[in-house]
């Protein structure tokens, strides 16, 4: 049975093994997905145990999407906009391949959202390995606009300088005054229980607030959005299952239907 893991340091609450095992068991494929708990100073050798005992492909999470970037001997255009690899496969010519689903993740769930990403302005917060990798793939779905706003403003700036004219770096303090349809909340602040702290009137003409973290209640920014009266607001579950739908139709060559999933997910979340 072809096999394919998750390697991750910690990884005992990731749910991407129930996840794949969801979209193999939906479209009959035959295959073994763990969860691997990698040493943080041993990515590589993990991941050639793996393929020699027989791994066909991996996904990659924190702290080790960096290291996948390192290890890989071609990678994705994507994956090199975003400095990091999630996914992990061999080619039919034998080389490791390193590729990177979360923006597409994002891009996907966003659109299964109902978010019109054509022409819009995008306010996106945070300047970590997870902005970054969203950036392109919101270009690319047609996005004309992006102000990338980070407390730390010199890590915006080193980000927007490699997607020169249409994204822009500022500070929480200066975001520029214009309407933005999606406001994305890229930072960690939800972990802390905070929220970036920028000036409710950037969330005037916002439609969708949307977190990449999730949780069993609202983080606390879409908690805050809802409170300034924006319509919708989403957490990054979906993100989660479209990231991994992605990976597991680069290596099956099927795409999986994410929407039950994500159901018995929240379903999961809300028991908890
Ligand atoms: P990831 O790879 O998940 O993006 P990261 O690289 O550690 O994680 O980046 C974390 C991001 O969250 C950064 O943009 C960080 O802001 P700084 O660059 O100023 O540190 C942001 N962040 C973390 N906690 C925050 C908070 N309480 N308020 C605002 N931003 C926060």
């Amino acid at each position: 049975m072809d096999r394919y893991a998750v390697f991750g340091n910690p990884i005992g609450h990731s749910k991407s093994p129930f996840i794949h095992n969801q979209f193999a068991a939906a479209l009959g494929e035959k295959l073994q997905y763990d969860a691997i708990l990698a040493p943080l100073d041993g990515f590589a050798d993990n991941w050639h145990s793996f393929v020699a005992a027989g791994g066909k492909g991996g996904n990659v999470t924190v702290p080790f999407k960096e290291a996948a970037y390192q290890l890989a001997e071609a990678l994705s255009g994507r994956a090199q906009q975003a400095g990091a690899v999630n996914t992990l496969y061999i080619d039919s010519k034998g080389k490791l391949c390193g590729d990177n689903t979360d923006g597409i993740g994002l891009v996907a769930d966003l659109q299964r959202l109902g978010v019109n990403l054509q022409g819009i302005t995008v306010l996106l917060l945070g300047a970590g390995g997870a902005s970054r990798g969203a950036i392109g793939p919101l270009l690319d779905a047609g996005v004309k606009q992006l102000v990338l706003a980070n407390r730390t403003v010199s890590k915006a700036q080193a980000i927007a300088a490699n997607f020169d004219p249409c994204v822009s770096a500022c500070g929480y303090a200066d975001i520029p005054l214009q309407p933005y349809q999606l406001v994305i909340n890229a930072t960690s602040s939800g972990l802390s229980g905070e929220r970036p702290l920028i000036a409710a009137q950037h969330l005037q003409h916002c439609q969708l607030a949307y977190d990449m973290l999730y949780g069993a209640a609202p983080t606390p920014f879409l908690h805050w959005a809802k409170e300034q009266g924006v319509p919708l607001q989403a957490d990054g579950l979906g993100m989660l299952v479209a990231q991994a739908a992605e990976a597991f139709y680069i290596w099956r060559g099927k795409r999986p239907d994410v929407t039950p999933v994500l159901a018995l997910l929240q379903q999961q979340l809300q028991a908890v």
